[in-house]
This record gives C-alpha cells, structure tokens and sequence, in this order.
C-alpha cells in the first residue's frame, strides 16, 4: 500500500473541462493555459482526447511538443485505433502518458457496452497490454467505477496492473458518491486489489451533488494518491472537482490533510481568471478561493475584525493565491520595462510583438483608470495575443442613451479589409449597439447568454463581458473588456461572432 504524502496534481482543464457546455479553445489559448499551468506545478496534463476531432489531436501534440515540465496525457477508449493516435500526438513529448478507460458499471455494460463483465475485464488487459507497447506510463480508468460492483473493480484494476498500467484511476463519472462512502470505496480497493502496491490510485470526481472536493479529499484520507482535477472546477455537466480547492485545503487544513503537493499557490488567481477569461466559464462570485467574494468582508463586524486581525475572519491569505487586491500595481505613466517585468512575474511570455498591442492597450485602459491591477492585465493579453484572426473589427462606436430617449448606436466596423457602417435603435443602449453589429455582420445566431463581470472593485473598474451565441449546432463564447461595459460588450460580440466565422 502507497502512503506516501505526496499527492500528484493531474490536471484535465483542457480535456474535461473542454467538454463543458459550449467551450472551445483555439490552439492558442490552449497553448497558454498549457505554459500557464506548468508555471502551476501541476504534475500530468491531460491535453485533450486525440482521436476526437482533427483538432483535438493537433492541440495534444503542440502541448506535448511544447511542454517538457510535465507528463503530457492524451486520452484513449479501449481500442487500438485510439491507442494509436493518442501516442502519435504525444510520442514527442518528455514523458508522455496514454490514458485508456472503459466502464465496467452493469449499467454502463447493459446499455452502452452491450458486453459482458469477462468481455469487459479481456478488453481493458488487451488494451493496457497494446498500450505497453508504446510507453511505461500508462492510466486506466474504470468510468463509472463509483457504480461499479467493487469486487468486480478490484478484478479489473488486478488485470491492467499486471498488463502494466501504473495508474489506475477511480472515476465518481456522474457525481453519485457521498464522501465517507467514497472513502470506504476507496480503502476497499486498496485493501482488496492484490498488486495495488505496484501502481498508484487516482481518483476522478464530478461535481452533480456539489461533493466533488470533499469525495477528493475523503479518498486522499484513504490511500489515493493522484488527484483528477480541473481549474475553477470547470468539467462535464456540473464540473470537476476544483484544483485550486483541494490544494488550499490541504495547504490550510495540514494538521487534518498532512500531505503534499507541487503547486505554487501563488499563481492560482491568475490562471483562474485565464481559464475564466478563455473559456468563458465566468467563476460565480462565492465560488470557494477564486469567487470574486471569497474574500470580501461585507458585514461591519468581521471588516472591523479582519482590520484587527486578518484571521479573525480569513482561513487563507489571499497573498497565497497570488490576489493583490488593493494593492496599486501600474498606472498611465509605468513604462514597457515595467509592464514587461510584471507580464512576466505573471506567467506571460510575449513576443516583441505581441508585448507592443499589449502595451498600446494597456496605455489606453490606463488613461480611463487610474490604476491597473494585475487581473486588468490578464484581460488584456487574453484579448490582444490571444484572440482569433478577425473577420470583423471595431473601429469605432458611439451610442447615445439616457432617461427619455431612445437608444441609438452607430458602429464601424472594418469587415475584411472594408469600412462598413452600422446604424440602430434599441432596448437599451447594449441593444442597440448589438443591432447595429448584426444588421452589418447578417448573422443568424441567437445570444444564449450575455453576462457583465467587474474584473476590480470601483466605478472605474473594467466590465467583463461574456457572450454566448448559438448558430445551428454550434455554440461559441466571446469575451469583452473594458472600463465602459458598452465597448466591452460590443467586443464580446465580436469576438464570438469572429470565432463563429473563424470556424466556418
Ligand atoms: O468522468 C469520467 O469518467 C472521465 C473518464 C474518461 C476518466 O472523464
Ligand atoms: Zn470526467
């Protein structure tokens, strides 16, 4: 049995947290979560599923090309034709993973696999045996194993361990695990599977019971040794447990958790607010350790306390995740130099090129505010380096609003090259500006979501816009920001209208 402190950090934000409900990443945004979560400490990526789409594979390769701080995973069913494509598009990297699965719950097996439990334990061995071909670093999944028959699980894990896995992985896949009986799930399989000894266990939870951190943590307690996790616990359906949580508590709770991790907390907010920024997944504001409350004191008893004495009310110390709040950063008369340094600190690593839009953009975000924190920042590379080639840009917009009027907007946009000219009214001003963007554009999509986020605290603060459009089948996010919410949303717009574009 591994009781070891050290628990392995397997990060599926670009995998899982892809499968999220209208998230798609273009390679570059997948590449700077990549950098920015290898900057992170986490120990396994999982990249993507290569036999998936075209695309999906690509993305897996440039991470595994890209990445050598870490053990690049692509996932696999258990078949050889996935098999095969997932080593493809991670041969090159330092010390890639394949990451098989299959299920083995009755219920997966009756309806899905349409197979028997001999079938089912033959496939996963020939799989993981296929797989050793190609690599000794090998994970096998059992989907759906928290609805499994654990004498069955354990007969399994017994059989890719011999074929040579040495992960095999304890999925909650639909979130049905309550955490002492996850727990004692967990201690079964370590008690009962002959040869666990020779692998590590891993766990891989779901989020449908809001349970997903605290069935984490109850399987950590028994012998479980590498996470599943996702940034901001972005995932399937109700999501992934949340890395960022599961690290703070064992960082806060060491007397109850005593064990370890890779993870530089320090860089938890901003890639929180990058994956935020790039998938369009916005963090609810009392999300635990990366909401935009999670530190905000309202009551005038516990701000009277923090000011005493900051753990009066505080378990953590926002410092530890990297938060400055507060804390005057740049201002319209920083330099390149300074801005470069701080782009820096803060894990972006920009071409010359690149670092002129962003100081451009910077110069003008500081001109309307006075000062510019490091999460105005984040916003401002993810919109200048990472955005998508651009069917259409803004040019200009000016709209006119008010009690007693009717909103109005005129908007320029430079649509492949050419000055177009948009005029309407409106609802509101929002509206108006949009209608104006959609006469020019003809588009047929429909907003499934419009959401405005304050990145800072003041009036001053820029607006963060996420738009959500639906054309046909596919389903797109666009992000805005600004310190005037009107710009920041016709930016959104344009950015999803850009991405629906860019995909046709
Ligand atoms: O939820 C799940 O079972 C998965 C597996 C592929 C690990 O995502
Ligand atoms: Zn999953």
């Amino acid at each position: 049995m591994k009781q070891d402190s050290r628990i392995i950090i397997f990060d599926t934000t670009l995998r899982d947290g892809e499968q999220s409900p209208g998230v798609s990443l273009n390679m570059e945004e997948k590449i700077q979560i990549g950098r920015q979560l290898e900057k992170l400490g986490i120990d396994v990526l999982e990249a993507g599923f290569p036999v998936a789409s075209p695309g999906d594979y690509e993305g897996v390769q440039r991470l595994a090309r890209e990445l050598k701080g870490l053990q690049v995973a692509a996932l696999a069913r258990a078949v050889r034709k996935d098999i095969d494509t997932a080593w493809e598009a991670i041969r090159d990297g330092a010390n890639p993973r394949i990451h098989t699965f299959l299920a083995t719950s009755d219920i997966h097996l009756k309806y899905k696999l349409r197979k028997t439990r001999e079938e089912v334990l033959e496939m996963a061995g020939e799989a993981v045996k296929y797989a050793s071909g190609f690599t000794s670093n090998i994970e096998f999944s059992a989907e759906d194993a928290s609805r499994t028959d654990l004498d069955f699980l354990c007969q399994v894990f017994e059989r890719v361990i011999d074929a040579g896995a040495t992960t095999v992985n304890f999925p909650d896949t639909v979130g049905y695990a309550i955490p002492w009986d996850f727990g004692r799930m967990i201690k079964y399989v370590m008690e009962n599977t002959s040869n666990i000894h020779k692998a590590v266990l891993s766990i891989h939870c779901h989020n449908d019971l809001g349970l997903a951190t605290a069935n984490a943590l109850s399987a950590i307690n028994e012998g479980a040794r590498q996470v599943e996790c996702t940034i901001n616990g972005i995932g399937e359906r109700a999501g992934n447990t949340a890395m960022e949580e599961v690290v703070m508590a064992i960082r806060t709770r060491h007397d109850c958790l005593p064990y370890e991790t890779n993870i530089n907390t320090r860089h938890i907010s901003s890639t929180s607010r990058m994956v935020s920024m790039l998938t369009g997944m916005i963090v609810q504001p009392n999300k635990a350790v990366v909401g935009a409350n999670a530190f905000a004191h309202e009551s005038g008893i516990h701000q009277d306390g923090v000011l005493k004495e900051r753990t009066t009310y505080e378990v953590m110390d926002p410092k530890d995740i990297g938060l400055t709040h507060g804390r005057l950063v740049l201002g319209k008369h920083s330099g390149r130099h300074a801005i470069k340094a701080k782009l820096e600190e803060m894990g972006y690593e920009l071409s010359d090129e690149e670092m002129d839009r962003v100081f451009k953009r910077f110069k003008v975000v500081a001109d309307k505010k006075k000062e510019v924190f490091p999460e105005d920042l984040d916003v401002i590379v993810a919109e200048e380096v990472l955005r998508i080639p651009e069917t259409y840009k803004l040019i200009y917009l000016h709209v006119a609003g008010g009690s007693g009027i009717r909103p109005t907007a005129t908007v320029g946009l430079d649509i492949d090259g050419e000055e177009k000219i948009g005029v309407s009214i409106g609802a509101g001003p929002i509206d108006a500006a949009f209608n104006a963007v959609s006469n020019l554009v003809h588009t047929r999509s429909k907003l499934l979501r419009f959401t405005v986020n304050s990145i800072t605290g003041g009036t001053d603060a820029q607006g963060e816009v996420t738009v959500r459009l639906q054309e046909g089948d596919r389903v797109v996010t666009g992000q805005g920001a600004d310190p005037d919410i009107i710009t920041a949303s016709v930016r959104a717009y344009l950015t999803a209208l850009n991405r629906l574009a860019y995909r046709k």
